[in-house]
């Protein structure tokens, strides 16, 4: 394991995911501790380096990752925050009329606050050096969530003023928010004044994401998940600017949401309680969206869905065959449109998630009244599979969505698809390349990689998965929105969520946050980096696991959540 994470020193910035750094100075020093605990070497960015560097601008590439935590865009200056600490606006053209920046500065304030009570007296303190609060320039004053919106922004703090406040721009909110979560990691309480600092100003951070597709899946079939595990997931994805809750709500095993159309549905729930109403959803969507996530719902069709038929039994080919749904009855596409209907009064996203994986047909060939209605339409079963995906497909394009399809779809009846389909890939490589070759677009979630249940899923390997992997076309390249890391939920509840998730989604998130050259070659590179973060995630709240271990295990001996 990659267990070389330098003690205690929280003098070091986070920066996680990494940003782009624009560095003022041409030569940095990079001043490390001695810890003779842990091997020389092992971990570069990391206190196993056991000496004072000075290194050039040319080799700041080298650094790159370290940039945060070995201080490089180092300025000497400390600036201590205000008590009142505030919120300028002026100039902005974002007028936040529901109050979404608004929110986002209150969070600020609170992840920066909550860990300690800062309770020090600032007037002791030069007043150039008092940070009065952030001014935020907003250039949009559009506040719809739209995929691929800029997320762009540019962060600078002066090293004094007359109080100094925080610049920062951005073109829509959303970006507007990144640079509040990055603001966040600069933030440190100090024990000895008991005033929060920001260290080693001026500091300079322009940043965008490589890809716009950044996104973690929760499966609230296998097990229900509260609305307030929800809201804390999603919280602690805006730590790490994911992007996309892929919410695949219903599966064989329970059909928790409620859908006005087709009232019944929900019979198909665990018991009366583990439910979400119509209205619960929409909470869901709006609290994520003020986050700047938006979420990607999914119903998984025609396998996948055997919790429909409590509700409406003649979804089922027949009582002893049960899945996948029944293709031969009109009512089921009426079922689906419904379902669709109702989706897009709530789920706002341009995409809609139809599923269509695993599909076992073995049903509709012995299920008499489906073999004669196969015949009779002169379908096999696998085109009768396809003639399913696709008529799925025709209803939410009907609905004003484009369509995510898991690569199955793509992998049997690829060219049939709608040209407006999103292919997940899962399954394993190869298919990425295959379907940007053939000019769909593509979502990168191989489960050897990023599937978050596989708990021998090192955080390393987590890291090291490159969605362009192959892929050399730059308009093929394109074609790659991003990916997403899985948590499905067949072994996950309220009680683990939260560490099956942390810290190892936090190295896909750099993977797709951060610039391709950025990125560290050897993720041993990153481990004290994220090992603060992960200690920032719990000081936050989070329930993050230890990074040393297999996902979601527990601390091994007793000492400092920087070493485990
Ligand atoms: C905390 O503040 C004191 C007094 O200004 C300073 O000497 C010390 O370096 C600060 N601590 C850290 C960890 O920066
Ligand atoms: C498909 O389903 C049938 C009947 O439910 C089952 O007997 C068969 O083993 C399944 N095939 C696969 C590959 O899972
Ligand atoms: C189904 O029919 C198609 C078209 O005739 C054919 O290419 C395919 O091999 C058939 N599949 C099976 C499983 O028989
Ligand atoms: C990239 O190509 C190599 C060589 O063909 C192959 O071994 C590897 O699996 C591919 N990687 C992905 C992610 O597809």
């Amino acid at each position: 394991m990659y267990n070389c994470i330098s003690p205690g020193n929280v003098n070091n910035f986070v920066f996680f995911p990494s940003p782009s750094l624009s560095l003022s100075h041409t030569h940095v020093v990079i001043v490390i501790a001695i810890n003779l605990h842990y091997p020389i070497g092992h971990c570069f960015c990391s206190s196993c380096v056991q000496e004072v560097k000075t290194i050039t601008s040319l080799q700041i590439s080298e650094f790159k990752l370290c940039d945060g935590e070995a201080g490089v865009s180092y300025g000497h200056q400390v600036l201590y925050m205000s008590k009142d600490f505030g919120l300028r606006t002026e100039g902005s053209k974002y007028p936040d009329a529901s109050g979404i920046l608004k929110d986002g500065f209150s969070r600020l304030l609170y992840v920066i606050q909550a860990p300690h009570v800062a309770d020090g007296t600032i007037s002791h303190f030069q007043q150039s050096l008092v940070l009065q609060g952030i001014h935020v320039l907003i250039s949009s004053p559009n506040e719809k969530l739209e995929y691929g919106i800029d997320e762009s922004y540019k962060l600078s703090i002066a090293s004094s003023g007359a109080p100094v406040y925080a610049h920062l721009e951005a073109q829509t909110v959303y970006g507007a928010l990144h640079g509040l979560q990055t603001f966040s990691q600069l933030c440190h309480f100090n024990f000895t004044t008991r005033v929060i600092e920001v260290r080693q100003a001026p500091w300079e951070i322009s940043d965008q994401p490589r890809f716009p597709y950044r996104g973690l899946l929760i499966d609230t079939s296998r097990h229900y998940q509260p609305l307030p595990v929800i809201k804390k997931v999603v919280d602690s994805m805006a730590y790490a600017k994911l992007n996309v809750l892929h919410w695949h709500i219903v599966d064989s095993q329970s059909f928790p949401l409620e859908i006005p159309s087709y009232p019944k549905l929900w019979n198909g729930a665990y018991s009366i309680s583990e439910r979400y109403t119509m209205a619960d959803a929409a909470e869901v969507v709006s609290y994520a969206q003020r986050q700047g996530i938006n979420v990607l719902a999914e119903i998984d069709v025609p396998g996948h869905a055997l919790s429909w038929g409590p509700g409406y039994p003649t979804l089922w080919p027949s009582k002893d065959c049960q899945q996948p749904l029944d293709v031969s009855n009109e009512f089921t596409f009426q079922v689906i449109d419904g379902i669709l209907s109702d989706f897009s009064k709530v789920f706002k996203f341009k995409f809609v998630h139809l599923g269509g994986d695993e599909v076992n047909t073995s049903c509709w060939e012995t299920t008499p009244h489906v073999r004669n209605w196969l015949q009779k339409h002169s379908m096999n079963a696998s085109e009768a599979y396809a003639y399913f995906v696709l008529r799925a497909q025709k209803i939410a394009l009907s609905h004003g969505y484009e369509i995510v399809n898991w690569e199955e779809t793509f992998n049997n009846f690829g060219n049939k698809l709608s040209r407006k389909t999103v292919v997940h890939n899962w399954l394993g490589s190869g298919v990425v390349e295959r379907v940007v070759a053939a000019g769909l677009r593509c979502i990168v979630s191989n489960q050897d990689k990023w599937y978050l249940d596989h708990l021998d899923t090192t955080w390393p390997d987590f890291y090291s998965n490159e969605p362009l992997a192959n892929i050399t076309n730059p308009k093929q390249q394109e074609l790659v929105l991003g990916g997403e890391v899985c948590m499905w939920g067949e072994h996950i509840d309220g009680s683990d969520i939260e560490q099956t998730i942390w810290p190892r989604a936090a190295a896909a998130a750099e993977r797709l946050w951060t610039p391709y050259e950025k990125l560290a070659k050897d993720p041993k590179q990153v481990t004290g980096r994220l090992a603060r973060f992960r200690c920032l995630l719990n000081q936050r709240g989070v329930a993050a696991a230890p990074l040393a271990l297999p996902g979601r295990g527990a601390p091994l001996e007793p000492g400092s959540c920087y070493m485990q």
